[in-house]
């Protein structure tokens, strides 16, 4: 099963409860929320506040992409918040597990996320500890950025690990996703696919979003 994702950074802000609204209808599985801190990657965004306006709006999982330095001092504003899975950058977190740990006591289910430059060895002693991980294929902090194709090396170096220990971690690849490239992430081994751009900058969101889903599902 592919997941497809929407993230909400290039949604129209001014109407984001149509928004959610229009993708949640389209078929979008998840829900995605870029929160930058202006510290780790050179841009500002959404916060809890932002979370909590989507959860009245839609009923789909909420996916919160923490780009933050400190990820501890927010995650229960988070949770509480409503985001269902909240990914944390494993190159801030100091103590890694405590950190997904906490994500778990507040009710969310915790991913590592990790920039595109960042080795996986930075997530081989807390694999077993998260639901899902995210890789970015972008340096983070904008939209509508192209992908940089070593990242799929990555992800087939993931899989392989995740299938050696016997995980069903759910595989996620964020940045420069879109119809002309989805299908080389889920050849590579990609579960859920984050789109910002390749989404809420098309027309018509059913007709994307079935699309995007085919080329993910008949990728060989
Ligand atoms: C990048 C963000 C992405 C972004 C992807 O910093 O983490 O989630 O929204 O945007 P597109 O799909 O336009 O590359
Ligand atoms: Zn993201």
């Amino acid at each position: 099963m592919k997941i497809i994702v929407a993230s909400i950074l290039s949604a129209d802000e001014n109407r984001l409860g149509e928004e959610l609204a229009a993708v949640e209808k389209a078929g979008v599985d998840w829900i995605h929320v870029d929160v930058m801190d202006g510290h780790f990657v050179p841009n500002l965004t959404m916060g809890p506040g932002t979370v909590a306006a989507a959860r009245r709006a839609t009923r789909l999982p909420i996916d919160a992409h923490l780009m933050i330095e400190n990820p501890d001092a927010f995650i229960e504003r988070f949770a509480a918040a409503g985001a269902t899975h909240i990914s944390v950058h494993a190159e801030v977190c100091r103590h890694l597990n405590r950190t997904l740990s906490l994500v778990r006591a507040f009710g969310a289910s915790p991913g590592i996320a990790l920039g595109p430059a960042s080795p996986l060895s930075l997530l081989e002693w807390s694999l077993e500890y998260v639901d899902y991980v995210l890789l970015l294929a972008v340096n983070p902090g904008f939209g509508g950025q192209e992908y940089i194709p070593n990242v799929l090396d990555k992800v087939r170096a993931l899989r392989q690990l995740c299938a050696g220990r016997g995980l069903a971690t759910i595989i996620q690849s964020d940045g420069g996703i879109n119809a002309e490239t989805i299908g080389d992430f889920s050849r590579a081994g990609v579960d859920a696919f984050v789109m910002g751009s390749a989404i809420f900058g098309s027309p018509d969101y059913t007709k994307t979003i079935r699309e995007l889903r085919l080329l993910a599902e008949n990728a060989r």
